[in-house]
């Protein structure tokens, strides 16, 4: 299953809020999908990948940050935060945004309600990477990017990086 082009940053498909899935439209064609995304992903060691990362504006994101080095997948269809507490500054990245890496204040707890893979709705409560993850991911939902959140002294910093790497991007 060869991976699929990631989206970079500065290309419109990152920026749109993508829309709702509907779940019985998509029922055949997203094993296929998720097939390949879970190869895009793990073929460049993410831990997480949003629809609009292959070009897609759906709702669609997937996460496996790996606890404890064992592979737990997730799949967040129509993904919405429910709750979230806490506040947690740390060092974020994204493969849409190869070599940027800053540090982000995120929630340190959040609760998520999403379809899984099989269309079937699931709650779950998320701390530190996996919280991080769910914040991320459902950003990338809505058309931002880890960089959105940043101050705007440090956001120009980190433009300027993006300018240099940018040629380096494929
Ligand atoms: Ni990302």
């Amino acid at each position: 299953m060869p991976a699929l082009r990631i989206t970079k940053q500065g290309e419109p498909v990152l920026k749109k809020v993508s829309q709702p899935v509907d779940y019985e439209a998509i029922r055949e064609k997203l094993p296929a999908l998720l097939k390949d995304m879970w190869a895009t992903m793990y073929a460049v060691r993410g831990v997480g990948l949003a629809a609009p990362q292959i070009g897609l504006n759906i709702r669609l994101s997937i996460i496996d940050i790996k606890p404890g080095g064992k592979s737990r997948p997730l799949v967040l269809i129509n993904p919405k935060m429910l709750s979230s507490e806490g506040e947690l500054r740390e060092e974020e990245g994204c493969l849409s945004l190869p070599g940027i890496y800053a540090r982000i204040i995120r929630a340190s707890r959040v609760r998520i309600r999403a379809l899984d893979a099989e269309g079937k709705p699931y709650e779950m409560s998320g701390e530190g990477l996996l919280a991080r993850a769910f914040q991320h991911e459902i950003d990338h939902l809505d058309g931002k990017l880890f960089i959105d959140h940043l101050p705007f002294e440090e956001r120009l910093k980190v433009m300027g990086l993006i300018r240099d790497l940018k040629k380096t991007w494929n």
